[in-house]
């Protein structure tokens, strides 16, 4: 029997939560499909801090590189939000293992089930048929840039006296901009064969380089995609005015975390977005989303990120992807039987089709069997 090894990260807040029914999901494919799966916790974000001051334990970090994937849940929680700058806080732990692996693409697809057209805040006309990937640069930029704050006895004040200043640099390699834009032309290649890449050309540096990075890959490698150029602001506004019309958006660190959030909205709740980050060892996979501090300890949380994260894990770790379509499959038949969690239903489902996390859980596997 084939085995795979998993290290699973359940982190904080809702975390713990949703990679329960992550895990359950998983171990009913893996009976359907005859393959065993052997989920080990390890520790990260604010949870390791607590445990042993330190939001990436070497322990974690080894268990991570040993396993075939990584599952991980969430980080981050006002407990350890502390105004000291040298406290740790849980949101490294993610930075630096993203570093750690290696793991500079990160997809996340947007994609509309039928069954939740009225669950988005946007009209059902202008969502209809709305599938993308965002793929986003993610060992890069100004989240790897220096941090600094510096306190000047002069100079920093608006008349030159004594201030604070705060420094965060961004700076991109030549390099990372070719293997990120090839990715974006690889996924095009195998969806509608559509890039587009968003930066600020008009304002900063690397994204001038990354422009020209970017065309240059496509004129030698990928004629063959189509490649629009698009600033960020103007991408934030298209995002919610023609979302159909996007199939692959590739863009730096920063600039993709903010727009995913915005287009994991176009589907009617954060709690569906899944995501894979990729690089050239190990991968990992977890929702977009964060930690959930208002709805965490309430069983209420949506756990379909997670679980199309697994699917997601199916399919780039283990090239499991007719497995993978059972999951996409079931969490379908299971939305159209109008089932929905808090986040996703709207003022026509009935409080006896509003589910908590784990019986929705039970409600995918139930549809797997
Ligand atoms: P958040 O993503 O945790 O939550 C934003 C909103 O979306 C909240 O109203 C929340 O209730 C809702 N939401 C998120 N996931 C949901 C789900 N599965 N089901 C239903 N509703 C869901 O963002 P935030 O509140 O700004 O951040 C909270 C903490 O999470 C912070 O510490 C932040 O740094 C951290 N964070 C972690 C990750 C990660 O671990 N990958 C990602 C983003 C934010
Ligand atoms: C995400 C999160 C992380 C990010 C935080 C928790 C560091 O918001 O995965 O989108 O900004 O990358
Ligand atoms: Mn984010």
């Amino acid at each position: 029997k084939k085995s795979y090894k998993v290290c699973t990260l359940p982190g904080d807040g809702i975390g713990p939560e949703v990679i329960a029914e992550g895990k359950k999901v998983l171990a009913a494919v893996g009976a359907r499909a005859g393959v065993e799966f052997i989920c080990e916790d390890a520790l990260i974000g604010g949870a390791a801090i607590d445990a042993c001051a330190d939001p990436l334990p070497e322990a974690t970090l080894a268990a991570a590189q040993a396993a075939d994937a990584v599952l991980l849940a969430s980080v981050g929680g006002p407990k350890w939000d502390s105004t000291d700058p040298d406290a740790p806080r849980p949101e490294q732990g993610i930075l630096r293992i993203r570093k750690a692996l290696g793991l500079y693409t990160n997809l996340r697809p947007v994609k509309i089930y039928d069954a939740l057209a009225g669950a988005s805040t946007l009209k059902p006309e202008v969502i209809k048929g709305v599938d993308m990937m965002l793929v986003r640069e993610l060992t890069g930029g100004i989240y790897f840039g220096s941090h600094e704050r510096f306190y000047d006895e002069q100079g920093a004040g608006a008349n030159g006296e004594a201030g604070q200043r705060a420094v965060d640099v961004m700076e991109y390699r030549e390099y990372e901009v070719e293997r990120i834009a090839r990715q974006a032309f690889e996924a095009a290649r195998k969806r509608r064969g559509k890039v587009t890449s968003v930066d600020k050309r008009n304002v900063l540096e690397t994204s001038r380089m990354w422009r020209e990075i970017v065309h240059r890959v496509h004129d030698e490698e990928y004629a063959d995609v189509e490649l629009e150029d698009l600033l960020v602001d103007n991408t934030a506004m298209q995002l919610i005015n023609r979302p159909a019309d996007f199939d692959v958006v590739v863009t730096e660190n920063m600039f993709g975390d903010i727009l995913s959030d915005e287009a994991a909205q176009i589907t009617g709740s954060l709690g569906m977005l899944a995501s894979a980050s990729l690089g050239d060892g190990v991968s990992l996979f977890e929702p977009s989303a964060g930690s959930a501090p208002d709805i965490a300890g309430q069983g209420i949380a949506n756990p379909l990120a997670q679980i199309f994260s697994v699917a997601m894990m199916l399919t780039y770790a283990f090239d499991m992807t007719e497995e993978a379509a059972w999951i996409e499959t079931a969490v379908e038949h299971v939305l159209n039987e109008g089932w929905r969690t808090r986040d996703i239903a709207d003022s026509d489902t009935p409080a006896e089709k509003i589910l908590g996390t784990a019986d929705m859980g039970d409600k995918v596997v139930a549809a797997l069997a």
